[in-house]
């Protein structure tokens, strides 16, 4: 994820802005860039590759002013170049904006802006929110209220930083959806603004998080908060541990807890760099498969365990259904020792967070054995499965410490939506508006993730309420059967309650038997071709006594009239929709395991990394 730095003060603000950045570099960034105003106006520089290359510049080329912004890009639109490098600029070279996030609409409004006659420089979604501020401040707006016009115009989940010339002192900050952090750091006569806490906690532990549609006007005088609708906002200062373990937890009581927030962030950091919008492509640059190998495929091994292997079988149907590949979905556990038929046309896909699971890398030398090329879907940079395999694409999660998986599941999924897209588009399967739909569709997921994180929903009452259940059963069909699936596993693995996860066409084979209201049943309802046999499985528990918590559309009449609880998710396209309507498992199981008293991050039994068979 992108690192933003703001400081404004009286010292130098382009060391203290680079020192920031540097702190944030564990997040990834292919270039980075700062902004300072001085005495000589505004300076801005940029540079491609490390932070090193930038402090070069700086050192060979300094800047001076005591108010500057910075940001490390990892790029999401447009290719890796120092032009697209943040921060950008409008026209006049008077604005300079720096911005996390993704602007979904950011293609219609270029064309409107240059139609009104603005240059753009770049081809990042990034820039028409310096141009939207210039065309504000022209109109004679203040520099608050020009950032605020701009917002207004924007979709997607966004955090954003403006600087102007002709507001020398000020720094307006602002958070627009659930997809990176702001938080502003209170020092003496000076002020630090970021996109995450290690940025600032050596200069100061007094910091303010901004929410969803909050913004701040930062100058040497400290803070004023504001909603974007222009009210004043009076917020909270929050005192920050110097643990760091503290730290790292940041203002969450549990990694889980953190981990599950992080998703807007972290499936963005999962498609940065691999998508094209202008051209509706995937790149999935460094396979080292000829195009003419995809093409002639024979079928996709999937090898994964617990989590990773739910992800796999969610990836089963994108891949399905986009390249019209067949999948096999294995534990690593079971291919390893079941000698699978493969062939020489096949590859085998091994899924892993740690990329050091025992039984996935069994699996993997199992593929190499019997000669089958092999790609690797894993967080851990570096580890033995990215090692072992012939190609990897890395999920860019950040580091996962809660040992239950949370957003390692949610950018497996994004991860090969993008594999399947990637091969569409190489076999032919999927025409250009096709893909331009399915990438919308991806962009628009971050801020869909992040509406449905905006706050717990009902789960922390329906915990209170269920949490000393002995068993829960968890249903869905079609792609949402895996997250049935996994939903069951979060909730097992840190409460310690029964709970099983069954395609609910097959309830009736059995699990019905044990129906009865002791035994919560979550029943996960898409608007799709299965929505009405969902409906009557849910019936069918009701009719026996049994009591529903269906995630579901909150708009769907005919679920709420059925179900005795709905866990609202909005209504999306049927591949994606399991991202969103697995937060609400996760949150469900993090509420009944920490009324339980139970010890979330560090469950009983279970390792992060499973290195025993
Ligand atoms: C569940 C969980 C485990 C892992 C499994 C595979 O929350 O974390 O089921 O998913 O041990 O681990 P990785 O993905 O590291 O191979």
């Amino acid at each position: 994820m992108c690192g933003i730095v703001g400081y404004v003060g009286s010292r130098q603000a382009a060391p203290i802005v680079v020192n920031g950045l540097n702190r944030l570099a564990y997040r990834g960034y292919d270039s980075a860039g700062l902004a300072v105003i001085g005495e000589q106006g505004l300076a801005l520089r940029r540079s491609v590759g490390k932070l090193e290359n930038l402090s070069r510049l700086l050192e060979s080329n300094p800047v001076f002013g005591s108010i500057g912004i910075g940001h490390t890009r990892w790029a999401t639109h447009g290719s890796v170049t120092e032009t697209n490098t943040h921060p950008h600029i409008d026209c006049a070279g008077q604005v300079v904006v720096i911005q996390n996030g993704i602007v979904e609409n950011y293609l219609e409004l270029k064309q409107a802006l240059v139609a009104e006659g603005h240059t753009f420089r770049s081809q990042t979604d990034t820039e028409v929110i310096a141009h939207l501020v210039e065309k504000y401040l022209c109109g004679g707006a203040d520099l608050a209220t020009a950032v605020r016009h701009a917002l207004a115009l924007l979709r997607g989940a966004n955090a954003v930083v403006v600087l102007a010339t002709r507001y020398p002192d000020q720094i307006v900050a602002a958070r627009l959806g659930n997809a990176g952090g702001v938080t502003v750091g209170l020092g003496d006569g000076e002020i630090w603004v970021a996109s995450d806490l290690p940025a600032i906690l050596e200069h100061t532990q007094r910091v303010v998080f901004l929410e969803d549609r909050e913004m701040a006007v930062l100058s040497r005088d400290g803070a004023q908060y504001l909603r974007l609708d222009g009210t004043p906002l009076a917020k909270k200062i929050e005192t920050i541990a110097w643990d760091p373990v503290a730290a790292a937890r940041g203002r969450y009581k549990h990694f889980m807890q953190k981990e599950i927030y992080e998703q807007p962030r972290s499936l963005i950091d999962a498609l940065r760099g691999r998508v094209d919008f202008e051209a509706a492509e995937v790149r999935l640059e460094g396979l080292p498969f000829h195009p003419d190998q995809l093409r002639g495929l024979g079928r996709i091994h999937t090898v994964a365990c617990g989590t990773a292997w739910h992800a796999g079988l969610l990836g089963k149907y994108m891949i399905e259904s986009l390249a019209r590949l067949p999948v096999e979905v294995d534990y690593g556990s079971e291919f390893r020792y079941r000698d699978p038929l493969i062939q020489a046309n096949d590859l085998v896909l091994a899924i892993s967070q740690s990329g050091e699971t025992v039984d996935t890398l069994a699996a993997m030398e199992e593929a190499r054995r019997k000669g089958a090329p092999t790609l690797a879907i894993v967080n851990a940079v570096g580890s033995q499965a990215a090692r072992l395999a012939d190609g990897v694409i890395y999920l860019h999660a950040g580091p996962e410490i809660g040992v239950a998986s949370t957003k390692a599941f949610t950018s497996m999924l994004v991860a090969q939506y993008l594999l399947a897209i990637y091969l569409g588009q190489t076999r032919g399967t999927l025409g250009l508006a096709e893909r331009r739909r399915l990438l919308q569709q991806l962009a628009e997921l971050p801020n869909l993730v992040g509406q449905v994180l905006a706050d717990d929903g009902p789960c922390p009452e329906l915990a209170e309420r269920y949490q000393h259940c002995r068993d829960f059963l968890f249903l869905g069909r079609g792609i949402n059967y895996p997250v049935a699936l996994e939903g069951a596993l979060k909730l097992k693995e840190i409460s310690y309650i029964h709970a099983e996860g069954y395609p609910a066409g097959e309830m009736k084979h059995g699990p019905i038997a044990l129906i009865d209201a002791q035994m919560p049943v979550v029943a996960i309802v898409g608007r799709d071709h299965v929505r009405e046999k969902m409906l009557s499985n849910i019936e069918q528990v009701k009719a026996r006594g049994g009591v529903v918590i269906a995630v579901a559309d909150g708009e769907d009449a005919e679920v709420a009239a059925k179900a005795d609880h709905v866990v609202p998710v909005p209504q999306f396209s049927p591949l994606l929709a399991p991202v969103l309507n697995v937060l609400p498992l996760q949150l469900l199981a993090y509420h009944v395991a920490v009324r339980r008293g139970c010890d979330v991050d560090q469950p009983r039994n279970l390792a992060k990394s499973v290195t025993v068979e």
